[in-house]
């Protein structure tokens, strides 16, 4: 009996210090893991505002704050997870479709109208644009435009990005939107290729 418990008291111990190895571990991943900001202070909103546009209203320049945050909007999972349910919460798809257009245009054709950057994005949502952009901003945070904003180039990028919104379940047959180029996710993909005014392909 003695011998029995010698022989199995060590890999029972193992089997403890495994345990709290692996809990350690997930502690640990759970503390590096990306703060989620639910709502961010009034000087970040207040600064999130400033974006300077091009007199042509085409482009521009972030606020600094774009960059003090790390440019979650772009790279944060749960900023692009929000960006994909405010797609759907505040109707967009009724004019644009699942991202490859309606009566408004397409994310997914290389093309821009005003340009691919994050500011134009903002400023097309936010401000609304001539030909029949409704403005937003008065129906969302400046928050949640910049979220929506880098959802909706994170659909029409040309690379895999690390970072991916989360998928819709009806949609698993087919990789998140920015894991993959968007032209595996789409069969037409995008179409022609404007490397002139889009994301270098
Ligand atoms: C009533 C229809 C309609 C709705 C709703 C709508 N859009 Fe648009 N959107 C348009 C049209 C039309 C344009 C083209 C405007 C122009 O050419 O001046 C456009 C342009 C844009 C652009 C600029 C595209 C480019 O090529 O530069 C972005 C970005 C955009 N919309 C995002 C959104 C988002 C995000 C939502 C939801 C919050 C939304 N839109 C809701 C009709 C709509």
């Amino acid at each position: 009996m003695a011998a029995l418990s010698f022989r199995h008291g060590p890999a029972w111990l193992f089997k403890i210090g495994a345990l709290f190895a692996a809990l350690g571990m997930a502690a640990a991943i759970g503390w590096v893991r990306q703060p989620r900001e639910y709502r961010v202070d009034p000087p970040i909103s207040a600064a999130l505002e400033q974006i300077r546009l091009m007199p042509n209203t085409i482009s521009g320049a972030p606020p600094e704050v774009y960059f003090a945050l790390n440019q979650t909007y772009e790279t944060g999972g749960f900023d692009l997870s929000q960006g994909k349910r405010f797609y759907t919460w505040f109707g967009c798809a009724s004019c644009h479709g699942d991202g490859r257009g309606g009566s408004g245009p397409s994310f997914m054709d290389g093309w821009w109208l005003y340009g691919p950057s994050m500011v134009s994005i903002v400023s097309s949502i936010r401000d609304g644009r001539p030909h029949g952009m409704p403005a937003f901003k008065n129906k969302m945070t400046i928050d949640e435009i910049w979220q929506l904003s880098g959802y909706i180039k994170s659909i029409g990028a040309y690379k895999a990005s690390v970072s991916a919104p989360s998928r819709n379940d009806d949609r698993n047959t087919r990789p998140a939107e920015n894991r993959a180029p968007a032209a595996t996710l789409f069969e037409e993909g995008p179409n022609p290729v404007h490397p002139d005014q889009g994301p270098s392909p």
